[in-house]
């Protein structure tokens, strides 16, 4: 893994959009695997303002992200459908019929994890995929469990997952209970990983990702086997790392 320093979360966000931007530079028909949350929402508002300077261009990207919580319709303002939108896509030139959520709102969850499957697989997976990583060292939706996932499945979100994600609704009890999620060897066959952690509460989970043994307990773990993933982190998140 090579972690890259930065000084807090807008350096961070540069950092993670700069390495975004030059794989669209270099490959303009890149596939790009994308995360939600708080984590990447300054690297989405980087790669606007250079779209907008006439930078990057998205206008043959594709993009496939890593999840959505079940039950959600697309036009839900909670759905990570209505997130990439509202954050990103609404605000780039790329061609909305290129980009890819799970589709939360299909009741039946085997077929709409195999239909996007199917669709990743067909793609030819991403060239990046971004991830940002949960407290207790999820990626994605896989939580911590005694094994690594292996393609798109619907998981039971931890209680430390509902917990976090509340922040973002009136009410703990409004957070869905389930999600659809890429599981951990999905986001395995990305051809580079960038994973950017911010702030203190990601502080435990980013050394055991980096520094800890590779355990299905700490999902992200499992990266340091990727053969091309980088860490962008801040002072805070690396603040237990010291050997960073
Ligand atoms: C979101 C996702 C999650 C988040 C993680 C961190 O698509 O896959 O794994 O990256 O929960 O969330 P934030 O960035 O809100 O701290």
């Amino acid at each position: 893994m090579k972690i890259i320093h930065a000084k807090d979360y807008a350096d961070m966000s540069r950092k993670a959009a700069n390495i975004i931007s030059a794989q669209v530079i270099l490959k303009p028909d890149c596939i790009l695997g994308l995360a939600t949350g708080s984590t990447p929402i300054g690297a989405y508002q980087q790669l606007i303002k250079w779209y907008e300077k006439g930078d990057v261009d998205f206008a043959q990207v594709s993009t496939y992200n890593l999840d959505e919580y079940r039950g959600l319709l697309h036009d839900d303002p909670q759905s990570y459908h209505f997130f990439m939108r509202d954050n990103f896509f609404n605000h780039i030139n790329i061609d909305l019929s290129r980009t890819h959520v799970p589709d939360g709102s299909t009741t039946d969850a085997a077929a709409a994890c195999a239909e996007y499957d199917r669709m990743v697989a067909a793609a030819g997976y991403p060239d990046l995929q971004l991830l940002g990583i949960g407290n207790n060292g999820h990626i994605g939706f896989n939580e911590p469990d005694d094994h690594f996932s292996a393609g798109t499945h619907c998981v039971d979100l931890t209680e430390s997952t509902i917990e976090a994600n509340s922040r973002l609704f009136d009410n703990i009890d409004d957070v869905p209970r389930q999600a659809y999620t890429m599981g951990v060897q999905t986001i395995m066959y990305a051809r580079m990983i960038v994973i950017a952690a911010s702030g203190e509460k990601k502080a435990q989970a980013v050394r055991d990702m980096c520094f800890g043994p590779v355990t299905p307990s700490c999902p992200a773990s499992i990266l340091q086997l990727h053969t091309n993933c980088v860490v962008v982190a801040d002072e805070a998140a690396l603040s237990l790392c010291p050997e960073a």
